[in-house]
């Protein structure tokens, strides 16, 4: 088993982007959202997507994210702190707000890609290619929406059309690869697969994994994941707050404070502070509605040692 692994905080991009009042998409205010990511700083969170550089059209609740990356990006230079982003004109926005990293996001799935970004994969990859070309000084990493199955399509059974798309990110340069699982459809047997598979594939690739909670399966895909020791960090969001506006059934992602208690339990390092990322996952649970899946959220106390 790993000693340690990188705990990859995506709730500011993945559970604010869902937030909805009264029906209608809903921003929370930025000075709440920069709450919440204090608190999870405060906890021992070092890799957190703060923000996504997306059309305000299609998705008002991260219209803020100049403002987000201009309170955090000089305030927490040692910090990995990134945004998503959907195309060149997201990488243009990153790069102005001082961003150093940015993940371009391509759904694996031709029709998903479609339906969240307007895309064909060809001109995704012409866009992918010339970010990196343009942005030398920005790492340029991507997620592969859809890498286990699509609301669309269905479940994927065949590793081989992942990594021929994960080929044409490698030919341009692309080194950090998370493997997203949009909907929640993967399991753990898939995810040991398609993981070890990329791995064995690209060795001096860094991969991820991004695991959505839909079916309860989140934290066992992601130890899954975790276990053949081919990843080097994993997504999550606190209280595991999430969903996806362009993928019908898409639901919370795997809560941190569940992943981390866990690796904490099982002697896994991940540098962040059991209680107090209890706590900013209660606390956030009590202040912001949303689509929630963490176990945690609903447990008065972590276990303890036993005292006889
Ligand atoms: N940031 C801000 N505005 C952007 C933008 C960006 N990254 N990309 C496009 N826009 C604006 C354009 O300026 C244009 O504005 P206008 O209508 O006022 O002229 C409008 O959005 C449409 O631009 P266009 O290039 O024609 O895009 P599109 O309609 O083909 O949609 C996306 C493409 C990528 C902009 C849109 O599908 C999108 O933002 N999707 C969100 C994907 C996402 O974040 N999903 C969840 C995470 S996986
Ligand atoms: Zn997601």
């Amino acid at each position: 088993m790993v000693k340690k692994i990188d705990i990859i905080e995506v709730g500011p991009r993945d559970g604010f982007q869902n937030l909805l009042k009264n029906g209608e998409k809903f921003c929370l205010p930025t000075e709440e959202k920069l709450q919440i990511i204090e608190s999870l700083i405060d906890a021992g969170v070092k890799h957190m997507q703060i923000t996504s550089f997306v059309s305000p059209k299609a998705i008002p609740q991260l219209s803020d994210a100049k403002a987000i990356c201009a309170a955090l990006v000089p305030k927490y230079p040692d910090l990995d702190l990134f945004a998503l982003i959907p195309n060149y004109r997201g990488a243009q926005g990153a790069a102005e707000a001082g961003l150093k990293k940015v993940t371009n996001v391509i759904s694996l799935s031709v029709s998903h890609n479609k339906a969240n970004i307007n895309r064909t994969h060809d001109e995704s990859f012409d866009a992918l290619a010339k970010i990196v070309n343009d942005f030398p000084q920005m790492e340029v990493c991507l997620d592969v929406a859809t890498a286990f199955g699509c609301p669309f399509e269905g479940k994927y059974y065949d590793v081989e059309p992942l990594l021929a798309f994960e080929q044409r990110a490698y030919d341009i340069g692309i080194r950090t690869m998370n493997l997203c699982d949009t909907v929640g459809m993967a399991d753990p047997k898939q995810v040991r697969e398609f993981v070890t598979a990329s791995k064995m594939k690209f060795p001096d690739v860094r991969f991820e994994v991004h695991i959505h909670d839909t079916r309860g399966m989140g934290v066992v895909n992601t130890l899954a994941a975790i276990e053949t020791g081919c990843v080097d960090g994993v997504q999550s969001t606190l209280g595991g707050l999430g969903g996806c506006p362009f993928a019908p059934g898409a639901s919370g992602n795997t809560a941190t404070e569940d992943l981390v208690l866990m690796l904490h339990e099982m002697g896994v390092e991940t540098g962040i502070d059991v209680d107090k990322i209890i706590s900013a996952a209660k606390a956030e649970y009590k202040e912001v509605e949303g689509n929630y899946s963490g176990a945690n959220l609903h447990v008065e106390k972590r276990p303890q040692p036993c005292i006889y």
